[in-house]
C-alpha cells in the first residue's frame, strides 16, 4: 500500500460502520496475523444457498431471505460442494447475471445443485441456466426486456402461487429468455413478451423470468416465501433469539476458557460484538475502550455508563486525549490526520492489551458484507475495504485468534440481535460514525478548541435532527468546521467568525449517498442555533452534493 496521499484510496465501507476498532483488523491483515479460521454462524439447522451468478440484486436475495427467517449464504459459482458442509441445505436460488448461456466463459451450473435432489429456484439467468442445462431451449436476444410488466398464472394450484392473485406486476431485466422448456416442466405463467415466464416440474425445480427480490415485483416476498416453506419446506428457524443461543454455544465451545479482548469504540457493530461475547463468558472478556478526544460531546461517558456500569463488563477506559492530540499538532492533509491516528490508535491499543494476561483472542465485529465484498467471484480480495485505511500493523507478539460472531450478519440483523440483547436504542439504532472521528471533520489542523467549537454544532445538530423525528432517516447527520472565516454582524458590533457546515444524507450501505431534502424549519433552526449558542460560528451552510462526486465526510 501506497504512503503517498495522492494514491491511496483512503476509505469506504460496506457495513457503513467502520469503527476505530477495525484498524486492528486491517493491522492483522498486513501482518497476515489472522490466525486460525473465525468460527461463526456454523452448522445451523436450516439453510438456503444462494449462488451469484453476478447480479446486482444478489445480495437483496439474501436479505429477503433472512427478513423471512431463513438463513441462508452467498457463494460464487464455482464454490466446492465442502464449503457448504455446514449447512443444512433446503434449497438453492439461483441469481439472475449479465452472462447469457450461450457466452463462451457462461458461469455454469454446478452438478451437486441438481443431484442434491433439494428444490431450486432459478431467477432470470439462474431460470435460462436450469432451462439450458436440462435440455430445454433457451432464445437468444439482443433486446433487453426492461421494467414493469404483468405476469398471467397459468394455474390456481401451484404451492408458490399460494395466497397470490391471478395476474401480477413483475419487474423484468432480461434480454435471452425459454422459448421452449426442459422435458418435465410446466409453464407456470406467461407475459406479454414472454411465453414461458415462470416453470416449474414436480422436484421443485422453478424458474422465473422477473425478480422477486426486487420492490418493483410487490408480491415478490410472499413468492419467495411460497417457495422457502411451501416447496423448500423451512420453518423459519432464523430469529435474533436463535441466532444468540447457537452463538453462545459457539463462542464458549471456540474460545473455551481463553482470555478475549475487544476494542469498544460506542458503535454499533464493536457493542453488538461485546454484548454477545459478553453473554457468552462473562468475565473471560475484556473491553479496551481508547478515548482518542476526538469523540462527540458526553461520548466516552455514556460508552463507560453503558458497557461498564449498566453491563457489567469488564472496560478498561484508555484516557489517550493527549497522546492523539499532540500527534495531531500541525497535521493538516486529511490522509496524514488518518495515518496518525490510526498508528496512534494501534500502538495505545497494543499498551494496554500487553498487560492483560493470557490473551488469546481478538474479538472483531466483521459483518457479511465486508466477508462478500472479500470471497466474491468478481470482486475477489482486491477490493477489501480494510486495505484502503492507512494503519501499521500490530506488534509480531500478539497472536491472537479472532471471535467474528456477526461475520454472517447483515447491519439490519446486527441491529435486531443489539435490541434482542437488551441494548439501549440510542446504542442499537446510532448513526454511523468514522473512526477518525471529528478530526476529519475539521478542515485544517485539529486542536482542542476547534474541537470544542465543532461538538457544539454537533450537538446542536443532532438535538434538532433528533427532534424533528429524521435521525433513523438519515444515514448521518452531522457538523462540519470549515478553516474558511467570514464577515457578519451581531447586535452593533462587526464579527469575523467560522464558517460551519450540515451534512445530512440518505444512504444503503454509504457507497453511493444523496443529500437529505431537509425541511427548510429544521435547517432555520439549526442554523440560528448555532449562530447563537456557539460564538466562534457566525455561518451556516447546508452541503447539497452527494456521493459520488461527494464524498460523506469531508475529509
Ligand atoms: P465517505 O466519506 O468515504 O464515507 O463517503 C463513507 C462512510 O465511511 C465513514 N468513513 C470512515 N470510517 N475511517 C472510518 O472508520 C475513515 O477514515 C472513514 N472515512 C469515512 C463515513 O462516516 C461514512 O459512513
Amino acid at each position: 500500500m501506497s504512503n503517498n496521499p495522492a494514491s491511496s484510496s483512503r476509505r469506504g465501507a460496506t457495513s457503513g460502520d467502520v469503527e476505530v476498532s477495525k484498524y486492528l483488523e486491517i493491522a492483522e491483515e498486513k501482518l497476515g496475523q489472522a490466525t486460525g479460521p473465525s468460527e461463526a454462524h456454523k452448522g445451523v439447522d436450516e439453510a438456503v444457498v444462494v449462488l451469484d451468478f453476478g447480479s446486482q440484486f444478489s445480495r437483496l436475495i439474501a436479505r429477503r431471505l433472512r427478513e423471512s427467517h431463513v438463513y441462508c449464504e452467498i457463494f460464487p459459482p464455482n464454490v466446492a460442494e465442502e464449503q457448504l458442509s455446514h449447512l443444512n441445505v433446503k434449497g438453492f436460488i439461483l441469481s439472475g447475471g449479465p452472462a447469457s448461456v450461450f457466452d463462451e466463459d457462461a458461469p455454469q451450473l454446478p452438478a451437486f445443485v441438481l443431484s442434491r435432489g433439494v428444490p431450486v429456484l432459478g431467477i432470470c439467468y439462474g431460470m435460462q441456466l436450469l432451462a439450458h442445462a436440462l435440455g430445454g431451449v433457451v432464445a437468444e436476444s439482443a433486446q433487453r426486456e426492461y421494467g414493469h410488466a404483468v405476469i398471467h398464472q397459468n394455474t390456481a394450484d401451484h404451492p408458490l402461487f399460494s395466497g397470490l392473485d391471478a395476474s401480477m406486476p413483475v419487474w423484468m431485466s432480461h434480454a435471452d429468455k425459454v422459448m421452449e422448456m426442459p422435458p418435465g416442466f410446466q409453464c407456470l405463467g406467461y407475459t406479454e413478451n414472454s411465453p414461458v415466464a415462470m416453470m416449474g416440474n414436480d422436484s421443485g425445480i422453478i424458474g422465473l423470468q422477473f425478480h422477486p427480490e426486487v420492490v418493483h415485483t410487490p408480491s415478490g416476498k410472499e413468492l419467495i416465501e411460497n417457495f422457502l416453506y411451501k416447496i423448500c419446506g423451512c420453518q423459519g428457524l432464523w430469529t435474533p433469539g436463535n441466532f444468540i443461543d447457537e452463538s453462545v454455544d459457539r463462542i464458549r465451545e471456540q474460545v473455551g476458557t481463553g482470555r478475549v479482548i475487544c476494542a469498544l469504540s460506542g458503535g454499533v457493530d464493536s457493542a453488538i460484538t461485546a454484548a454477545l461475547i459478553h453473554r457468552a463468558i462473562g468475565d473471560q472478556l475484556t473491553c479496551i475502550f481508547v478515548d482518542n478526544g476526538l469523540l462527540r460531546r458526553e461520548e466516552p461517558e455514556r460508552v463507560v455508563d453503558t458497557f461498564q456500569r449498566g453491563m457489567k463488563l469488564n472496560l478498561i477506559h484508555v484516557d489517550a486525549k493527549d497522546r492523539f492530540l499532540d500527534k495531531l499538532q500541525g497535521v493538516i492533509d486529511p490522509e496524514e490526520k488518518r495515518r496518525s491516528i490510526g498508528e496512534t490508535f494501534i500502538r495505545a491499543f497494543e499498551d494496554v492489551a500487553e498487560e492483560i494476561e493470557d490473551v488469546k483472542f481478538l474479538a472483531q465485529g466483521t459483518l457479511y458484507p465486508d466477508v462478500i465484498e472479500s470471497t466474491s467471484a468478481e470482486t475477489g480480495s482486491a477490493a477489501k475495504i480494510k486495505t484502503h485505511h492507512n494503519v501499521g500493523g500490530l506488534p509480531s507478539v500478539m497472536k491472537l485468534s479472532l471471535v467474528e460472531p456477526l461475520r454472517y450478519l447483515f447491519k439490519d440483523e446486527v441491529r435486531d440481535v443489539g435490541l434482542a440483547l437488551g441494548l439501549p436504542e440510542e446504542i442499537v439504532m446510532r448513526q454511523p460514525f468514522p473512526g477518525p472521528g471529528l478530526a476529519i471533520r475539521i478542515i485544517g489542523e485539529v486542536t482542542p478548541d476547534k474541537l470544542e467549537v465543532l461538538r457544539s454544532c454537533d450537538w446542536i445538530v443532532m438535538d434538532e435532527i433528533k427532534a424533528a423525528n429524521l435521525y433513523r432517516q438519515l444515514w448521518q447527520s452531522f457538523a462540519v468546521l470549515t478553516d474558511t472565516r467570514s464577515v457578519g454582524v451581531m447586535g452593533d458590533h462587526r464579527t469575523y467568525g467560522y464558517l460551519a457546515a450540515i451534512r445530512a444524507v440518505t444512504s444503503e450501505d454509504a457507497m453511493t449517498a444523496d443529500w437529505a431534502r431537509l425541511p427548510y424549519e429544521v435547517l432555520a433552526k439549526i442554523s440560528s442555533r448555532i449562530v447563537n449558542e456557539v460564538p466562534e460560528v457566525n455561518r451556516v451552510v447546508y452541503d447539497i452534493t452527494s456521493k459520488p462526486p461527494g464524498t460523506i465526510e469531508w475529509e
